[in-house]
C-alpha cells in the first residue's frame, strides 16, 4: 500500500516513520510513505505556499497553485492512479476504525496537510476524494491527524501486526471496547489477576472477558451497546 503525505512540516514525520510497526512495514516494503514537501511546489523566491483570504479576515489559506501540483505530483500517470486524494479538516467525516478498514483496501493514499485557515476550495471541488476529521477539536495542522491515519490503516495491512487476530480481537472492531489486560506477576502490591485467567479454561476465560468488555463499554460508551443492540 503506498501512502503520499503532503505537507509543510516533512521534519514532523521522521520520528513516526522510524518507529515500530510503521517502521517494520516498511521496510518489509507491505507499505511505502513519501513525505512530500509542499514548498518543493513553489515558484517564488520565498516558497510561498499561503495568503490572505479573499473578501477579508483571519489568518491565511493555502493557495491552490503549489497544492495542484503537489497532488498531481503524486497521482503520477492519470491512468494509472488507483487511489483517492483525503483532505485532512475538521469539517470532515469523523475517523473511525470502520473507516481505517474501509481505507487499508485503497492501494494508493494521498493525504493533504493543511494549515493556518485551511485550503482554497477549489483544491477541495477539485482534487479531494475524501474529508477526514479525527474529532471536533481544531488542530494547528493536519500533520498529526495524517499520522493517526497512518497509523491506523498500517497496522491493519495484512502481516503488519505479529498475529493476525491481534486486529480483530480489540475496541470497535468486535462493536464493543476492549477487555482488561493482565500480565506477569500474578500479585502485585496486594491486587491479584482475577482467579478466572489462571484458570486455564478457555471457555471460562471467554465468558469473562466478553462480561468485562461489555461493562467498561457501558460504562464508558454506552452508545457503542446501544448501536450494537440494534444491529442484532
Ligand atoms: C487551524 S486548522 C483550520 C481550521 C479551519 N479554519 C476550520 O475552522 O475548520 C488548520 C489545519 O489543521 C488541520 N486540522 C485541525 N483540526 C483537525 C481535525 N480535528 N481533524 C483533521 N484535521 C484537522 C486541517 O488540516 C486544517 O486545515
Amino acid at each position: 500500500m503506498r501512502f503520499d503525505i503532503i505537507t509543510i512540516f516533512p521534519e514532523l514525520f521522521s520520528g513516526v516513520l522510524e518507529c515500530g510497526i510503521i517502521r517494520r512495514t516498511l521496510q518489509s516494503g507491505m507499505a511505502e510513505i513519501r513525505v512530500v514537501n509542499l514548498r518543493d511546489f513553489t515558484r517564488d523566491r520565498h516558497r510561498s505556499v499561503d495568503d490572505r483570504p479573499y473578501g477579508g479576515g483571519e489568518g491565511m489559506v493555502f493557495m491552490p497553485g503549489p497544492l495542484f501540483e503537489a497532488v498531481e505530483f503524486c497521482r503520477g500517470r492519470e491512468e494509472e492512479f488507483d487511489g483517492q486524494v483525503v483532505l485532512l479538516t475538521p469539517q470532515g467525516e469523523v475517523w473511525s476504525q470502520n473507516l481505517a478498514a474501509e481505507f487499508v483496501t485503497i492501494p494508493h493514499l494521498i493525504m493533504i496537510c493543511g494549515r493556518y485557515e485551511g485550503v482554497d476550495q477549489r483544491v477541495i471541488d477539485n482534487l479531494v476524494d475524501r474529508e477526514i476529521s479525527i474529532g471536533d477539536f481544531v488542530l494547528t495542522g493536519g500533520e498529526i491527524p495524517a499520522m493517526v491515519v497512518l497509523d491506523s490503516v498500517v497496522r491493519l495491512i495484512p502481516g503488519a501486526l505479529g498475529h493476525p487476530d491481534s486486529a480483530v480481537n480489540e475496541s470497535f472492531s468486535t462493536g464493543m471496547l476492549d477487555y482488561p489486560q493482565y500480565t506477569r506477576p500474578a500479585q502485585y502490591r496486594g491486587q491479584a489477576v482475577p482467579d478466572v485467567l489462571l484458570s486455564g479454561n478457555h471457555a471460562k476465560i471467554e465468558k469473562w472477558r466478553k462480561e468485562q468488555a461489555l461493562e467498561k463499554t457501558k460504562r464508558a460508551r454506552p452508545e457503542l451497546v446501544d448501536k450494537k443492540s440494534a444491529q442484532n
